[in-house]
């Protein structure tokens, strides 16, 4: 079953599991099955869940207990990126459960970046060949990272702006406008002039699958052929999921 779930990932992308009654440690037993658990890149005295917290799992809330928020990456809109793309081995996937869901809003979009590269024309193809580009991360959800103090505040990585998937051998567009921050060895006008261009798959419907959440939905993606953004949602709304992520790999152009 497990083997014929991964063929299914590698051909979909995004694998939807309805109906699921799962605790952290069964959420972490299913995810085994995959490969290995990723640890979360916050450092554990910034977690909000608590420095004794399962390092393998985020919890994706804007709940907030005594005002205190007991969560991460808490309210409203979220823009498109790649789990951990600004770390030398991106993680290959990610797998988010719903326990709380607003009534409205709160949806996840899933881009399939091998249809994003595929959609490029062919003069843009060639020339982001070799190209590379700074992911960084500041934890914010809908800012490009401030590039103008000493990037090394937060973690970045250069990675190739199209790369090949390790599994499925296809090629995959690789940016993506909350972390990658900057094309390398171009001037910052043409930079941004391209990644612009580049971007325009988040307004690509033929490409995006947008998930309305039910509790007991887990969503499995492959973090190294997608990236998923977040819709807006009322702040007086309760929104709980729990994440776990699978170990991955660098990744080569
Ligand atoms: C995430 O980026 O991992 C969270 C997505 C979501 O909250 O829908």
């Amino acid at each position: 079953t497990i083997s014929d779930l991964v063929d299914a990932w590698h051909e979909h992308v995004v694998l939807v599991f309805r109906d699921q009654d799962l605790d952290e440690d069964a959420q972490l037993r299913f995810a085994r099955q995959f490969g290995t658990p990723g640890e979360r890149a916050r450092p554990p005295e910034r977690r909000p869940e608590g420095v004794d917290y399962n390092a393998s799992i985020i919890l994706i809330t804007n709940v907030r207990e005594n005002g205190v928020p007991i969560g991460s990456l808490r309210d409203g809109e979220m823009w498109f990126h790649h789990d951990m793309s600004y770390t030398e081995a991106p993680h290959k996937g990610t797998m988010l459960y719903c326990m709380e869901i607003p009534p409205t809003g709160g949806n996840t979009l899933f881009a399939n970046m091998y249809k994003a590269y595929d959609a490029l024309d062919e003069a843009t193809r060639d020339r982001i060949q070799g190209m590379r580009a700074l992911h960084i991360y500041d934890f914010a959800l809908t800012e490009r990272v401030d590039l103008s103090g000493d990037i090394d505040r937060y973690k970045h990585r250069i990675q190739p702006i199209a790369v090949t998937h390790p599994v499925t051998g296809r090629r995959a567009l690789y940016v993506s406008p909350l972390i990658t921050a900057r094309i390398e060895d171009e001037p910052a006008d043409e930079s941004e002039r391209l990644l612009d261009e580049l971007f325009q798959f988040t307004e690509d419907s033929d490409l995006i699958h947008e998930h309305v959440w039910r509790p007991g939905d887990l969503v499995m993606w492959d973090n190294w052929c997608s990236c998923h953004a977040r819709t807006d949602f009322p702040e007086t709304e309760r929104r709980m999921m729990r994440r776990c992520t699978i170990l991955g790999q660098p990744l080569y152009e």
